[in-house]
């Protein structure tokens, strides 16, 4: 079953919204197979950030992801990677869809709630950035047999 990666930005903790996007996610139907709350160090921040060190607002991202703590997550489930990414909304809330996360709750592209996978590979690099493998767990649920 696919994996992604999801991390709620120092933006959506401080805003309360962790048990709002975690309902979204759980009720869409897929299952949370790791989650934790926790502060990025400046390494990690850069490592999970390594593709856009050359961009003009690579300090300001790595400086937003380290200014509070994250809720980061692994969410297991079929399509889960592109459908969490339809899901957030475009990366720049000014086009992101009313109903989606971004739409509904985010103005600006500095500080835009929720960070999510955009491919298999990204999804295999940054879980492991984030979560060590005893960390995750594998479980059924009786529930996904009336989705899938
Ligand atoms: S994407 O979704 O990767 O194609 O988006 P991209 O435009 O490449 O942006 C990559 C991440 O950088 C954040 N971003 C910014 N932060 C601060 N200021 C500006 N101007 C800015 N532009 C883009 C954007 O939110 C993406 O963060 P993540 O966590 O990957 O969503």
């Amino acid at each position: 079953m696919e994996k992604t990666f999801l991390m709620v930005k120092p933006d959506g903790v401080q805003r309360n919204l962790v048990g709002e996007i975690v309902n979204r996610f759980e009720s869409k139907g897929f299952t949370l197979v790791g989650a934790k709350l926790m502060q990025i160090t400046q390494e990690l921040a850069e490592q999970h950030y390594g593709e856009h060190k050359e961009r003009p607002f690579f300090g300001e991202l790595v400086d937003f992801i380290t200014s509070g703590p994250v809720f980061a997550m692994v969410w297991e489930g079929e399509n889960v990677i592109s459908t969490a990414r339809l899901m957030m909304g475009a990366t720049n809330p000014k086009e992101s869809a009313p109903g989606t996360i971004r739409g509904d709750f985010a103005v600006t592209v500095g500080k835009n709630i929720i960070h999510g996978s955009d491919s298999s590979d990204s999804a295999t690099r940054e879980i492991g950035l984030f979560f060590k493998e005893e960390e995750l767990v594998t479980y059924e649920k009786s529930m996904i047999s009336w989705i899938n």
